[in-house]
């Protein structure tokens, strides 16, 4: 037995090793073949022993086809966002707020690459990786960690000997390598798949898939770039050695807790994918010497970048320095320039959105624009349509930012000749002739056929099994679509009486997905009240709306019969949403789906247990909660303020009810809250009000 743990222990090892420089370094030394069979070996071993199973044992890497819904988890910090700047002067302007800020001291500046894919944080204890978090909002986000172990350049177990801390948390970007995206769309569109727009897109719907050997197959990437080593962490003794200084710390410990650079630089040597394009810098020419050269050469990095990060090298002026509400004060981002092609309008059509919103597309002589060919780009609406003063065959300028879709910015008017057809905006709906409609102070037109136009119907059914809504997981938009085509659905209500042998279409093949469809479908008669109210899809009630109107209304049927003034009196309400509500049930063809959903079982009501605990002592107010508690956590005192009727706020302005506040408040919060003259409450205080 002995020999069999010691066997697979080395194979691990060695196998972390190699894909540490196939993945990592982009230095394989041994073949893909040989490679192989040692996987194949230590496979079979793990089979016949299952004893020594490992969730970060290289195997884990291939991923299981398992259902899993993420869990969701609490940042330890906060995943704060980065201010963005555009030019130069706003570098300056940068460098001067830091200089004003250090009083002067001398400061360093790294300069690295801004990566365009999704954050991540990945949690270490004792060298071997133990949780990867999405951003989320920033304060919460997805436990990602089985499709993140998959991710062959994120070391499951850290170098030994490399000196690393026993506890730590490291943030990166999640990235699709160009070469993979192009191969996954071009298999997409073989299969006649809705393509990714660009690589941030489909890195993201790959890692927030339920199957982990999904997320294996799309081979994704990752650089890291800011470290969090907690106070009092211990360093796993470093073989390489150190000299001890003063305070018998070695000198790695004392850089990887006082520089970013160095940190990073550390991390590399632990096993992490760390960019090389780094530099530190002295002055401003040499950070616009750093972007003017990675502008040109980012082209030739195999993933997507979209800017240049500046952050102050010593973390104890980091600190110094501090935060903003939103961001650091002690970092900012520079945003590279759109690249702009010109190029001929030939033609504007029409889509239809899912909420019968028109968008109206240009369609172009294809033209190659930041690496992709493009040959159309929204218009957004017929405001911009009447701004760019659009004539068919203009030679229009095409930009293609950090967005997902390409817009069209201006027009070469010098170009144009005589006799040639200004765009109109269309007055019907392109997919079934009704006349459009314009909403008070919306920017779009509406096709106001709700019940009758397809992309609506389908859209509306989408909207209704989506994850917020009632989560019925089973279903997608394909599926949607193929009952749709197969004529088995025409309405959400429609969904209740679908059966497995009409799902299976008779396909034997088809009846354990068709059982688990109708399973699903089932079951989401015990979805909540206020996720129904969401669900049923009236226009402009998202789920924040939607959760205050059954609060206040508590039965379907009280919100279906509520006049103006009582919606009105919803704090949130407005005048839109309010006619909204009522056009929504107003509409007889609604009455009835929402007669059959009830007779399906779908909850019409709030439930004992929801309305237990529900008051209106906070009713109207906002509440802005800062610092940290003693006796419940920020999430608890979000849920209390909500189930009394009050409303979480972010910040504090002259609208602010009062602050919910712990201790350690931030003295900018403080000062700003004393200045507009808004109430501080404490915890206990607030326990009181509510007592
Ligand atoms: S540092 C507190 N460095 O850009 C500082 N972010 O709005 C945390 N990003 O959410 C971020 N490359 O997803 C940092 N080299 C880099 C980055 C980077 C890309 C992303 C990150 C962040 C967003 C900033």
């Amino acid at each position: 037995m002995e020999d069999v743990s010691g066997r697979i222990e080395q194979l691990r090892k060695e196998l972390h090793q190699h894909n540490y420089n196939y993945y990592v370094l982009n230095q394989p030394t041994i073949s893909d073949y040989e490679f192989d069979q040692m996987m194949h070996e230590l496979e079979d071993l793990e089979r016949q022993h299952p004893e020594y199973a490992d969730p970060n044992s290289p195997t884990q890497r291939v991923g299981s086809d398992l259902n899993q819904s993420f869990k969701q988890v609490p940042h330890k910090y906060p995943m704060l966002s980065l201010a963005n700047t555009y030019n130069e002067d706003e570098i300056r302007d940068f460098y001067e707020r830091v200089s004003n800020g250090l009083a002067g001291e001398d400061f360093e500046i790294v300069a690295e690459m801004k990566y365009d894919g999704l954050s991540i944080s990945l949690t270490y204890v004792d060298g071997e990786l133990t949780q990867a978090v999405t951003r989320g909002d920033g304060v919460v986000g997805d436990d990602v960690t089985a499709n993140v172990r998959t991710i062959r350049s994120i070391p499951l177990k850290l170098k030994e000997g490399s000196g690393y801390p026993n506890e730590f948390e490291i943030r990166g970007e999640i990235l699709m390598p160009w070469t993979s995206f192009e191969a996954l769309n071009a298999e997409r569109e073989a299969k006649e798949e809705p393509l990714f727009a660009n690589p941030r897109n489909a890195a993201s719907g790959t890692l927030k898939s339920q199957k982990s050997e999904l997320v294996a197959a799309r081979k994704l990437d990752a650089f890291l770039y800011y470290l969090i080593v907690p106070e009092g962490a211990t360093m796993q003794a470093s073989s390489s050695g150190g000299m001890a200084d003063l305070f018998g710390m070695t000198s790695e410990q004392a850089f990887v807790n006082e520089y970013h650079y160095e940190g990073l630089m550390k991390a590399k040597e632990w096993g992490f994918k760390i960019s090389d394009g780094m530099k530190k810098c002295k002055s401003i020419d040499d950070i616009m010497d750093f972007i003017n050269y990675w502008d040109k050469e980012r082209k030739n990095l195999p993933v997507a970048t979209d800017g240049v990060v500046l952050k102050v090298n010593s973390l104890r002026q980091q600190r110094h320095l501090g935060y903003t509400a939103k961001s650091p004060r002690w970092a900012i981002a520079y945003k590279f320039k759109a690249e702009r092609e010109c190029t001929r309008l030939n033609e504007v059509t029409y889509q239809v959105g899912r909420t019968g919103a028109i968008t109206p597309v240009a369609n172009m002589d294809p033209v190659q624009l930041a690496g992709t060919m493009v040959k159309r780009a929204s218009l957004h609406n017929a405001d911009v349509i009447n701004e760019l003063d659009l004539y068919i065959g203009d030679m229009v300028y095409v930009e293609k930012g950090g967005e997902i879709i390409p817009k069209v910015v201006g027009v070469n008017k010098d170009k144009r000749e005589p006799g040639m057809q200004k765009v109109e905006f269309i007055t019907h709906c392109p997919e079934c002739g009704a006349p459009l409609v314009r909403y008070e102070g919306e920017a779009a037109h509406y096709c106001p056929n709700e019940t009758g136009c397809p992309p609506q119907i389908k859209g509306r059914i989408e909207h209704y099994i989506s994850r917020k809504a009632m989560n019925i997981d089973s279903l997608g938009p394909e599926t949607v679509d193929d009952f749709y085509q197969r004529g088995l659905i025409h309405d959400i209500a429609d969904l209740y009486q679908l059966t497995i042998a009409q799902v299976a279409g008779f396909n034997k093949n088809r009846v354990v997905s068709a059982t688990k469809a109708v399973e699903a479908i089932k079951n989401s008669v015990n979805v909540p009240f206020e996720r129904v109210v969401f669900a049923i899809g009236i226009r402009f009630v998202g789920e924040t709306t939607a959760k205050l109107l059954a609060r206040k209304f508590k039965t379907m049927e009280a919100l279906r019969h509520a006049t103006l003034e009582q919606l009105l009196d919803v704090d949130g309400v407005g005048q839109v949403i309010a006619e909204s509500v009522i056009r929504y049930f107003a509409d007889e063809k609604n009455q009835i789906i929402i007669e059959r959903l009830a007779a399906a079982g779908v909850q019409m009501q709030m439930s004992e247990e929801e309305l237990a605990g529900h008051t209106d002592k906070l009713a109207g107010q906002s509440i802005v909660i800062s610092g940290v508690f003693q006796h419940h956590s920020r999430d608890e005192y979000k849920a209390m303020i909500e189930k009394n009727g009050g409303k979480n706020v972010g910040s504090i302005s002259a609208k602010t009810s009062f602050v919910l506040a712990g201790d350690n408040m931030g003295p900018a919060k403080l000062e700003k809250a004393q200045k507009l003259g808004v109430k501080i409450v404490n915890e206990d205080e607030f326990l009181q009000m509510l007592a």
